[in-house]
């Protein structure tokens, strides 16, 4: 069976941009791959950040995991920082990665141009990015099309590795990515991609009242002042987005009909939606309740994961040492 890793950042509560644009797909995906996902907190400690608000971010977002369906009957879900080896891998791919791929990652450009003084792991965050894949040495990555670029520097990391140390059948394979079918998720503002920092999500584990407060002023297709004005659903974005998302095909056909027919207001519209999200978020916001209420579990679960997680790690690093010329502990 191929094996697949991905990562989120411990943001806190998931919203419905990373379920849809990843979660969601990790859930299908567990049953079709031997499975790794990870709660990236040492990708997250790169700039300012209080330590105890961390430590309820990752514990928030483990939360979010189990309750959109990982199984970790089926899947590890571990913390990266529980997983030692991480770093260390990541320092070894430090000396074989050419500093002029990192600065010429876009993410990197965008965030250090904001910045008025960049620190180094800024620049090394697709190395250890790069670490966390290849130390399960795992063939493909469930990612966003904004991951692309890390993914291409994975691939030159584990070439240059394959070609300085492996001996016959190169070691690393080289990860690809597997696109999320969803395509990015508009935000509430009708512009940017959903985005905790702006403001304009829904979280996962809203409330049916706390959802319909967000979605009823929404921003929609901006030609359509009164409802007898015929609407284009491709120019709403994010209702009509969403009904892809989450309703089923015959609604959203209807919705194309009912919008350019000027036969829904915005508003009708919105509703429908609402009892489909609703509907399909129900059952995860259940059981993130429960899983709050028994902290200690979660925990359990994420030391378990690390366990698992470290069996294939500690293998890949003796294999890596051994064959670099380093002692191991
Ligand atoms: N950079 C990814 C993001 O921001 C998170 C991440 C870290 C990741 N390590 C990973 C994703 C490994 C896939 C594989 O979304």
């Amino acid at each position: 069976m191929s094996r697949i890793f991905s990562g989120i950042q411990p943001s806190g509560e998931l919203h419905i941009g990373n379920y849809l644009g990843a979660v969601k797909n990790w859930a299908a995906l567990q049953h079709q791959f031997e499975s790794f996902f990870c709660v990236v907190n040492y990708h997250a400690i790169i700039g300012s950040y209080e330590p105890a608000d961390l430590v309820r971010r990752t514990h928030e977002m483990a939360v979010g995991l189990l309750a959109a369906g990982l199984d970790p009957a089926v899947c590890t879900i571990f913390v990266q920082s529980q997983v030692p080896e991480h770093t260390e891998l990541a320092w070894i791919f430090n000396t074989l990665t050419p500093l002029g791929e990192l600065e010429r990652q876009t993410q990197y450009k965008d965030k250090a141009s904001r910045q008025e003084q960049v620190m180094a792991g800024l620049l090394n965050y697709p190395v250890l990015q790069a670490a966390d894949i290849l130390l399960y040495r795992a063939d493909v990555v469930p990612v966003g099309e904004d991951q692309v670029q890390h993914l291409e520097l994975s691939r030159v990391v584990a070439r240059n590795w394959n070609a300085r140390f492996s001996s016959g059948a190169p070691y690393f394979p080289e990860p690809q990515p597997r696109l999320t079918p969803t395509r990015r998720i508009v935000g509430l503002d009708g512009q940017a991609k959903m985005s905790k920092s702006i403001g304009n999500t829904v979280g996962l584990l809203e409330t049916p009242e706390q959802i319909w407060d967000k979605l009823r002023p929404a921003v929609t297709d901006p030609a359509r002042q009164r409802k007898t004005d015929a609407g284009e659903p491709e120019r709403c974005n994010t209702i009509y987005q969403l009904h892809r998302a989450f309703s089923p095909a015959e609604t959203v056909a209807e919705v194309e009909v009912n919008c350019r027919g000027a036969k829904w207001g915005c508003i009708d519209c919105k509703k429908v939606l609402h009892q489909h999200m609703v509907a399909e978020l129900t059952p995860i916001r259940e059981r993130a309740v429960a899983l709050q209420a028994d902290p200690a579990l979660v925990q359990d679960v994420l030391q378990a994961g690390a366990a698992k997680a470290r069996v294939v790690a500690s293998r890949t690093i003796a294999d890596v040492k051994e064959k670099m010329g380093l002692p191991l502990a």
